[in-house]
């Protein structure tokens, strides 16, 4: 049982998977590579999450949050740029586990990239839901009240979901649907669509940084951190720092802990190897160039915000937009909302692209159904049917599940997904250390043991409540491993076929790895 479980996939085996038909059409360039990267980056987080994170958790010092949180993914990109290079191929951080943990931790990664696509894109529909709404109201348009937002919400004071007194969000119902079907005509669609989106939203947030740098007042960057520097609990307890009223730490590490958010999506340009020109070379440098591209961005829109508006007059709700209402540039608000729509929708576009390609990776190792999931468009070259299966999902959560809920589960499974792609790159090293690798990580094994450290401070100084989301999440998704995955693994049944040879029983597949 244990050699099933933690049989490790043999890199030459990946490789040769690459030659099969049943491939997604190569024809992402590194400027689509990188701008898929940003189109997956710059939404929610920096338009939304940016508020409450000063306001309520880090004042100022948001500025050194966002520092520290990318921080830690750059240390994570580097290290799912190596793994990028040396295998190429569709499934993302599922795939590296398999190749060095074993299958048992590739699925519990692969499930956990659920978490970080299909739910992260339910919350950021939310978030599209309510731009939409905020900018027609500029125009004076407004939806019925009942299909404006989920049916209930959750009162962090109390800690229970309310009844809203609405029936579903149906704006983001429209955008999910409009999204899965550009999504199924194809790859290259869905890039040039994504391009004009990142286009637009950049040229709004240099826009933010250029003409808010007018308006601030360096006098509301004091106090710099009214909450402290720390903020880190241990499973409710906080050990580090403040502590606020609903028991969840305070500090400019709590603060990155909340606005991590801003910076998921990155790792998402390793999703689309598969469909890379010159994959080897081109996905380390959309990883790469896009982080570092919207880390810079990022630290200085936080560093205007704060300096624009004190600290505890942000807005909450929009940010950005309503800091230039207070300072008396109303005009700008709908220009604000306008490329803040546009962010969301190629953020959107970009997590609804990644799932099917993490499923068809699943479903090429048979631990989800292989018809399904592994199903792939005679004519689009894309993986249709886990298109409009995410499309369905990501819709119903989205109208249906309050955005607090949504929003809070993604961060704690994506820094595990980190901390296991450092590991896995630390363990390829040791088992393989002759394979080729395009792009090294540099100063390895500092540089991926740094990144665990950080990602698990992150996942610290998060709210209690998601550990125990990210477990039962992890239980059920155990149990559909032990369910079927276990029961259809391809390398289970190749084990299996070896063992009857009389192949020593355990006996690591990878030792044979040419590679
Ligand atoms: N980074 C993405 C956003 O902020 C998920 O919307």
């Amino acid at each position: 049982m244990m050699e099933y479980l933690f049989a490790k996939k043999p890199l030459s085996l990946l490789l040769e998977e690459m030659k099969g038909e049943n491939r997604l059409r190569r024809v992402l360039g590194p400027i689509q590579l990188t701008s898929l990267g940003v189109g997956a980056i710059i939404g929610t987080g920096i338009f939304v999450l940016t508020g409450v994170a000063a306001h309520d958790k880090a004042g100022p010092a948001l500025i050194v949050s966002f520092c520290v949180a990318g921080l830690a993914c750059v240390f994570a990109a580097l290290c799912y740029a190596e793994f990028a290079s040396m295998a190429p191929v569709a499934g993302s951080a599922y795939t590296y586990a398999y190749a060095t943990l074993g299958e048992l931790f590739a699925w519990i990664i692969g499930w956990d990239l659920v978490l970080e696509y299909t739910v992260a894109s339910s919350a950021v529909a939310h978030g599209w839901s309510h731009y939409f709404q905020n900018f027609i109201s500029i125009f004076g348009v407004a939806i019925p009240k009942a299909l404006g937002a989920a049916p209930f919400d959750f009162n962090p004071a109390t800690g229970h979901l309310v009844v809203t007194g609405t029936w579903f969000d149906l704006p983001a119902i429209v955008i999910t649907a409009l999204v899965a079907t550009i999504l199924v005509i194809g790859i290259q669609e869905s890039a040039r669509f994504n391009t004009t989106m990142v286009g637009i939203k950049v040229a709004v947030v240099l826009f933010v940084i250029v003409v808010g740098s007018f308006y601030v007042k360096p006098a509301n960057w004091f106090p710099f951190a009214p909450y402290g520097y720390t903020g880190v609990s241990f499973f409710g307890k906080t050990i580090l720092g403040l502590t606020g009223k609903g028991g969840e730490p305070l500090g400019v590490l709590a603060g990155a802990a909340m606005i991590f958010f801003a910076y998921i999506g990155f790792d998402s340009v390793s999703t689309h190897a598969e469909e890379a020109i010159k994959p080897k070379r081109d996905v380390p440098i959309g990883i790469i160039t896009s982080l570092i591209v919207c880390t810079v961005l990022y630290i200085l829109v936080s560093a205007v915000l704060t300096g624009m508006v004190r600290y505890d007059q942000i807005n909450i709700d929009a940010p950005v937009s309503d800091a230039f209402r207070q300072v008396g540039l109303p005009w700008a608000q709908g220009l604000i909302a306008l490329g803040a729509l546009a962010g969301i929708t190629s953020v959107l576009l970009v997590m609804m692209l990644s799932q099917p390609r993490v499923f068809l990776a699943m479903a090429r190792d048979g631990l989800v159904p292989t018809s399904f999931f592994g199903a792939v468009h005679p004519k689009f070259r894309t993986p249709y049917k886990s298109t409009i299966l995410t499309g369905f999902v990501v819709a119903s959560m989205a109208a249906l599940v309050p955005l607090r809920v949504l929003a809070e589960l993604v961060n704690i499974g994506t820094l595990l997904a980190f901390v296991i792609v450092c590991t896995a790159v630390l363990i390829m090293r040791h088992t393989n250390p002759e394979a080729e690798r395009p792009f090294r990580c540099p100063f390895s094994p500092v540089v991926p043991s740094l990144g665990i450290a950080l990602c698990l401070l992150l996942m610290f100084s998060l709210p209690t409540e998601n550990w125990a989301r990210l477990f039962v999440w992890l239980t059920i998704g155990l149990a559909i491993y032990f369910c079927y995955g276990r029961h259809h693994s391809v390398l289970a049944k190749i084990r299996a076929k070896e063992n009857a040879a009389g192949a020593a029983p355990g006996a690591d597949l990878s030792a044979a790895d040419p590679a």
